[in-house]
């Protein structure tokens, strides 16, 4: 069995604090549980190489039937059942292979099983569920029989943690970039709110590619981190972790949704019934039926009697996460720029304003000038065609217009003699269409070759970017016929799914294909890359 060093002893709670020697002595013990519970203590080089020397194959097929964004945890926990240990941890995540994590779903799974990567919540999309999984799996690891445990022993040394390497290239070693300005792309009477927004990266050095995403770790709103050191009774110059409590509520952990670690602390805190409902919310219970609404101030508020230390606070949530965005410019067209299109997450739960984190960061927090912390995140085969003369289809309502626009700047820019085929589509025709200007003006210049829209509340019904491919399918599949490309970005719960539907709708009628070949036909085009997706 492979050996994990105890932590170390942790004096988390400092004498100074209202505790007597008793509750601080147990304090210092549930938190260095804690901080191991946030992931296990990472192998030394020779522990990993030797967690490696087990067999390297544990008889798994490499299929993962799960890999499908909108299933459900339980379905896909479901499919991977009876799979090597890190199988079923990949099946745990969101399936987006997005990169927020610092990896792919697959490499991520190999990576926590071989103990390589010690942080289990870095799966953003995922969220509490995917992190609840993650850490019940991982306590399976040193459960297993020793040696012969393919579960354990067979995680491939591909799973490299993305530590290090050149500044601004990944997570873990971001880089400061200046931002510009905001832009507003929403007319009035729109319901929706996004923007533009542009950053300098002359400063830094940094470039990309079209179709990498950008990562931003942005700060906590300042109004809310006073209300809730307010109800911690405390001053927001308080000390903790050699910074003022203000100072690390918003820069260093995350304020929503609040983590079982720190129901897990209120449970200790309190007696009766309160304790109880803190243990079952701990453990993934819902007594009252408010557990997906209880981000950190609403927990304060719902244990009013609790108040906890902040530095027993603080280590009870968990790290702020960068958000990754699509890069809407091309570095090859405006070299030093960078672009992001960007919708604001607002929302009202019990009369409360929730905020987005990084999202409303961006809408109102930062100003012309400020510096953040960023990186460039590669895309994993989600790239324009090699071969510049290649069509190319563009699926892209909302947002999911980012990469796309880039897409067009940079063959502009490059001078890629590929017609260009762009499929946007937003709620009202007259508020919602992003770039309008832009786009019309490239049309006109004959860069893009074709502009087809779908306006989903201009008529009493319906109306997205599959219904209007269906409408000219024969044309979509004599682009298909001639060796197009398609891609799609956007919302990947319902759009994608839809979207991909139609191309196989499509595949089957215009394509004289039975439905089973158009899938067959689909699923190809995918495995040689000519259908990209990049989905969140
Ligand atoms: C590869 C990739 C590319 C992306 N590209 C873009 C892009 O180009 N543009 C873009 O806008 N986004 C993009 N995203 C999404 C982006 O990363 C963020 O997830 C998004 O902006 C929300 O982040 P936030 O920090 O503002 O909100 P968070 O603080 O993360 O809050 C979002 C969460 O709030 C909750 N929530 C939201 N609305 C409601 C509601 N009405 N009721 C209750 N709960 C609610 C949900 O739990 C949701 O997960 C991309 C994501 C990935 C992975
Ligand atoms: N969890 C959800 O239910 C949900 C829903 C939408 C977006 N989102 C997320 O919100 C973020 C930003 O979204 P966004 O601003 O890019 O735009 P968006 O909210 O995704 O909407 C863009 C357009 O897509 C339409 N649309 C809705 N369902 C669709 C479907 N099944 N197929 C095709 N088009 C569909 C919308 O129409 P209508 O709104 O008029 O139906 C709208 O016209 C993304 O992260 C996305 O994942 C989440």
């Amino acid at each position: 069995m492979n050996q994990i060093t105890p932590p170390p002893k942790v004096e988390i709670i400092p004498s100074s604090a209202p505790f007597s020697e008793a509750q601080r002595s147990w304090l210092n013990g549930f938190f260095a549980g804690l901080l191991s519970t946030d992931g296990p203590t990472p192998l030394s080089a020779e522990q990993g190489a030797a967690v490696m020397q087990g067999p390297v194959g544990d008889g798994d097929d490499g299929e993962a039937p799960w890999h499908d964004q909108t299933m459900p945890i339980a379905e896909r926990m479901k499919l991977a059942e009876g799979r090597p240990l890190r199988r079923r941890m990949m099946a745990a995540m969101a399936q987006q292979d997005c990169g927020q994590c610092g990896y792919d779903c697959h490499n991520y799974s190999d990576a926590i099983a071989n103990k390589s990567e010690a942080r289990l919540n870095l799966c953003v999309p995922g969220g509490k569920e995917t992190a609840r999984m993650l850490k019940s799996l991982y306590e399976e690891i040193d459960k297993a029989p020793p040696a012969a445990s393919p579960d354990t022993a067979a995680a491939p040394a591909t799973a490299t943690p993305a530590v290090g390497g050149e500044p601004g290239r990944s997570r873990d070693n971001p880089i400061a970039a200046k931002f510009v300005s905001r832009r507003l792309l929403n007319k009035p009477g729109s319901e929706k709110e996004t923007w533009h927004i542009e950053f300098d990266l002359s400063g830094c050095g940094l470039d990309y590619v079209v179709g990498d995403s950008f990562g931003i770790f942005a700060r906590n709103d300042l109004g809310l981190v006073d209300q809730i050191i307010a109800m911690l009774g405390a001053s927001h110059t308080t000390a903790v972790r050699g910074k003022t409590l203000r100072e690390v509520l918003v820069d260093e952990v995350s304020l929503s949704p609040a983590p079982d670690t720190l129901f897990e602390l209120i449970s200790y805190l309190t007696g009766g019934a309160q304790r109880e409902k803190a243990r079952a919310l701990a453990q993934g219970e819902d007594p009252d039926g408010d557990a997906a609404t209880l981000d950190v101030m609403a927990v304060l508020q719902k244990f009013p009697n609790v108040r906890p230390h902040p530095e027993a606070f603080v280590e009870a949530l968990e790290p702020l996460q960068p958000r990754l965005y699509s890069i809407s410019s091309s570095h090859n067209a405006t070299p030093g720029k960078l672009s992001l299109t960007v919708d604001c997450v607002r929302y009202v739960i019990n009369k409360r304003r929730r905020l987005g984190l990084a999202s409303t960061f961006l809408a109102e927090r930062i100003q012309p000038g400020d510096e953040l912390k960023v990186y460039v995140q590669k895309a994993h085969g989600f790239a324009l065609p090699q071969d510049p003369k290649t069509p190319i289809v563009m699926i892209g309502p909302g947002t999911g217009i980012a990469p796309f626009r880039a897409f067009l700047l940079d063959r502009r820019a490059t001078g890629a003699p590929g017609k260009n085929w762009l499929f946007f589509g937003h709620q009202r025709s007259d508020c919602d269409f992003f770039y309008q200007e832009e786009l019309n003006a490239m049309k006109t210049a004959g860069l893009l070759t074709r502009l087809s829209l779908a306006w989903s509340r201009d008529g009493d019904k319906k109306f997205y970017v599959q219904d209007r491919m269906r409408e000219v399918g024969r044309e979509l599949w004599t682009w298909l016929a001639e060796g197009a490309n398609v891609y799609v970005c956007g919302d990947a719960k319902r759009m994608a799914k839809d979207v991909e539907r139609a191309l196989v709708d499509i595949v089957a009628q215009h394509g004289a294909r039975s439905t089973d070949e158009a899938i067959a036909f689909v699923a190809e085009l995918k495995k040689k890359g000519r259908f990209q997706q990049d989905v969140y």
